[in-house]
């Protein structure tokens, strides 16, 4: 195996079928697509119990309704889903918050797999700030909240280690800290949202730029 990984490594680049192995000591899946935001999901069970996860296979999918997507990854081995899912299928509502450089560590301790009776706001000594279009609760540190109404479920091919579900939700309220609006713009840089490279390295937006784009001349 290692043979032939060196094999086809050796004009200076890399090619390899993942169902086959990969020629790395850590998988570089993740470090090949980055920045991920990470989708800091809130959700409450039926019991009332609050849960918060991270999740970094998370975006936005559409705008027209604004409508996001996060992906669940359940161990085969666990057969069962993790809470963050689990309260979504019972109360079919979420909240998206977004963890900054200032609540990167507790972002980091809620992804601890507590079990389903911990309430992982006070477990990470955040706040709760009361939604309002859902019963979840938003976290009050985060400089944005998405408010979400689960709109569909999609299962994802699976393995032998692993089972995925796509969830998708429309945003039905936003929260924005007025902190972060300038002359009537999000001023998107300044709120240090955490985004997820590959192993164990994040970064945050410090720099941006402006490109406009082409429109064309005789439509
Ligand atoms: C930065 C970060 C990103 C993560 N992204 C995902 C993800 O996209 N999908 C997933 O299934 N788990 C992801 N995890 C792991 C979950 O957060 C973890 O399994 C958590 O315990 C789930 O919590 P829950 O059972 O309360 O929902 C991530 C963890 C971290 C720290």
């Amino acid at each position: 195996m290692i043979y032939f990984f060196k094999l086809f490594s050796a004009g200076g680049s890399m090619f390899y079928e993942p169902k086959k192995g990969h020629p790395f000591s850590i998988d570089p899946y993740k470090s090949l697509i980055f920045p991920r935001p990470i989708g800091w999901i809130s959700t409450i069970s039926k019991k009332g119990i609050p849960n918060l996860a991270p999740y970094s296979y998370f975006n936005a999918v559409a705008d027209y309704p604004p409508q996001v997507m996060f992906s669940e990854e359940a161990s085969i081995s666990n057969n069962r889903y993790k809470d963050s899912l689990s309260n979504i299928l019972s109360t079919k509502e979420f909240v998206v918050n977004f963890a900054t450089s200032k609540t990167r560590k507790q972002m980091a301790l809620s992804s601890i797999d507590a079990p389903s009776d911990v309430d992982e706001f006070k477990f990470t000594k955040l706040k709760k700030r009361k939604s309002k279009k859902v019963k979840a609760p938003s976290v009050a540190e985060s400089p944005v909240n998405l408010e979400c109404k689960l709109l569909k479920t999609l299962k994802l091919k699976s393995n032998s280690k692993k089972y995925g579900t796509i969830v998708i939700g429309e945003v039905i309220g936003i929260f924005i800290d007025n902190k972060f609006i300038k002359k009537g713009r999000v001023d998107s840089a300044s709120m240090r949202y955490v985004a997820r490279l590959g192993y164990s390295e994040y970064t945050t937006v410090t720099s941006k730029f402006k490109m406009h784009h082409p429109k064309w001349k005789n439509k």
